[in-house]
């Protein structure tokens, strides 16, 4: 039995993808140092797989304390979720982004090249194409993120692949994630970010909660069928089996490879709006707001590459992930009340 390294594996995507290493035959040794994310987490990944995983809280930053998890525990790879996302909070504190997410990822890479690991799973995002020219974006296209927090995700990518140029054993699959929005079927993990959400989805999921009164739509003069902003939502559980999948490829090839995950089919913001009050039953009052600064009318990927080679594909449609995140939003206000 394989054991990966998942750092950020209590957070929202990081979860979901322990779950599915664990269902598909893997050891699962998380490190997060809880920046955002709740230990409870482990005990629902525990209630859903009917596994442990080992954990260690602490910081990616910590050489002296990737050593000894490296020491100690028999990883054959490692998946790299841990991270600062938040893009506005990028551009007002550049350098605790440049050193969270940069500095962070070359410590790792620096003690798990030391133990001899070679197998790596990088989080990156659509961000990193900046404004590439095309609405739908394919992995070749050029890449000039606009926001610090995309600059460190390319930056890292750089990294990874003069890495794979340096080192011909080194395997390294950077995922490009769109929107990732649902939970797991369970209800048990989902999104559920500290203070007011960032994305759309959380945001309307606490509306309908009656925590929050009203969504303010950024714009509805975008050259758009309806107006408002179009992306690409990716189902958090059809993004976790693409790590799973990204890591039996590497186990065969070497390199550095570089694939989008995404549906490759866009929905507009009102769209989401009115799927997600169908399986909610529930009114979500918005109105609509000038366009935020640097939001494209319309983004979504191409995502053939990853059909071809990992074997991926999404599977699961608007409607289901507004209800696993209707789910997990109820079950989370049961569990806290
Ligand atoms: N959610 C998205 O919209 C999205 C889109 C594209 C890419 N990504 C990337 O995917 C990764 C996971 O995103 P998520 O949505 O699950 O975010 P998240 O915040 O829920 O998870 C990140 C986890 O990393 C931990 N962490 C952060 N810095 C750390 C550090 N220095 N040491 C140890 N742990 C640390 C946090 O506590 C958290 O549990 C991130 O790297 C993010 O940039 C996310």
């Amino acid at each position: 039995m394989k054991t990966i390294l998942v750092t950020g594996g209590t957070g929202y995507i990081g979860s979901h993808t322990v779950v599915s290493l664990l269902e598909n035959n893997y050891k699962v040794v998380i490190l997060d140092n809880l920046c955002n994310s709740k230990i409870s987490t482990l005990a629902r990944i525990e209630k859903i797989s009917s596994k442990t995983p080992d954990f260690y809280q602490g910081d990616i930053r910590d050489a002296t304390l990737l050593a000894s998890i490296f020491k100690n525990h028999p990883i054959s790879g490692v998946i790299h979720f841990a991270g600062l996302k938040a893009v506005g909070e990028s551009q007002k504190e550049p350098l605790k982004y440049y050193e969270n997410n940069v500095t962070g990822s070359i410590t790792l890479l620096n003690e798990m090249f030391k133990a001899n690991v070679k197998t790596f799973v990088f989080s990156s995002s659509a961000t990193v194409y900046g404004e590439p020219g095309s609405t739908q974006y394919e992995e070749g296209m050029s890449t000039i993120p606009i926001n610090v927090y995309g600059r460190t995700k390319f930056m890292i990518e750089e990294v990874l692949r003069d890495c794979a140029q340096a080192n011909p054993d080194f395997s390294v699959a950077c995922l490009r994630y769109f929107n990732p929005v649902g939970a797991h079927q369970s209800g048990l993990i989902g999104e559920n970010p500290v203070g007011t959400p960032n994305n759309l989805m959380p945001y309307v999921g606490q509306i309908a909660m009656g925590k929050l009164p009203m969504l303010k739509v950024f714009g509805n003069d975008y050259p758009t069928p309806d107006g408002t902003g179009l992306r690409d939502y990716i189902h958090v559980d059809d993004l976790a089996k693409g790590h799973v999948l990204a890591l039996s490829y590497l186990e065969k090839n070497s390199g550095a490879l570089t694939v989008n995950l995404g549906t490759g089919k866009p929905y507009s913001v009102l769209e989401m709006i009115a799927a997600f009050e169908k399986v909610s039953g529930k009114n979500i009052p918005y109105e609509f707001v000038d366009r935020r600064s640097g939001d494209l009318a319309e983004y979504y990927a191409n995502p053939s590459l990853a059909k071809k080679l990992l074997y991926w594909q999404a599977e699961h449609g608007i409607e289901r992930m507004c209800e696993d995140t209707w789910r997990f939003y109820q079950q989370v206000e049961l569990s806290h009340s």
